[in-house]
């Protein structure tokens, strides 16, 4: 079995066994892609942001990602996001599988159905995160001994910049608890490629007006440099032990 493996922030290699990212051809445009072997199952690696955090979120080409782990056989993927949160419960450190998402973002190609050669086709999107993939992660973290919070609302903003208080005090009056700019639209095309997908929240911080200072980018790549080693031991953990195949409608 293949699975795709998308690392956010902080995650531009997995395992000691990484290769050096190969690029695929989509009719997106390339994708880069390291292909990890674990036992009968294959991880197909991409780092969203490239091997040395160069792309930032909004010039992050989600089609091509997405499209590349499809065109290379996984049935499902396993993603990771760096987050801000907006709820004082979920501290930095925590990790979050969100269940729902709120897109503010504006100015990104959203989908593989852009009309024409590729048709008009309106995905549904009631459950965006798979259980199955989700419940898998849960086990894995709780049967090492950590908390992981299964159900939250991700909040996508077009970035780059971090958001006002302003902003933070209406996601969270739309019932927003985390806040990030990647997860939208990868959720969508992985679903519009009918493919499963579920992501790893890495709480880093506490999101603008909720902390008590401004925030910087280094604060939350610090975080995410603390949380790796056992978010590469859990994503590699989720990998080996999924079942083969499961029942669930994402396809
Ligand atoms: N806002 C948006 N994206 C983020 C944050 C945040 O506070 N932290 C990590 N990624």
């Amino acid at each position: 079995m293949r699975i795709g493996i998308i690392g956010g922030t902080g995650v531009y290699q997995l395992g000691d066994s990484a290769v050096a990212p190969v690029a695929v051809e989509t009719p997106y445009g390339t994708a880069l892609l390291a292909r990890v072997s674990l036992g009968d199952r294959e991880l197909l690696f991409v780092p969203r942001h490239g091997s040395h955090h160069q792309i930032p979120p909004h010039r992050v080409n989600y089609r091509a990602n997405v499209m590349a782990l499809k065109q290379e056989g996984c049935r499902c993927v396993l993603a990771t996001n760096a987050v801000g949160s907006i709820r004082r419960d979920l501290p930095p450190g925590h990790l979050v599988l969100p269940d729902q998402f709120l897109d503010f973002t504006r100015a990104r190609p959203l989908t593989f159905y852009d009309g024409e050669d590729s048709g008009v086709r309106h995905v549904d999107v009631t459950e965006p995160y798979c259980p199955v993939l989700r419940d898998k992660t849960v086990q894995v973290v709780t049967g090492k001994g950590e908390p992981i919070e299964n159900g939250a609302v991700y909040v996508c903003t077009e970035g780059p910049r971090f958001e006002t208080p302003a902003e933070i005090h209406m996601f969270k009056q739309l019932g927003g608890d985390l806040v990030g700019m990647t997860g939208v639209p990868e959720v969508v095309l992985a679903r519009e490629a009918g493919l499963c997908y579920a992501t790893i929240c890495v709480v880093t911080n506490y999101a603008a007006g909720i902390a008590d200072q401004p925030l910087t980018g280094g604060e939350v790549g610090e975080l995410m440099s603390r949380r790796l080693p056992f978010l590469r031991e859990v994503l590699v953990e989720v990998a080996r032990t999924l079942e083969e195949d499961w029942e669930c409608s994402c396809p």
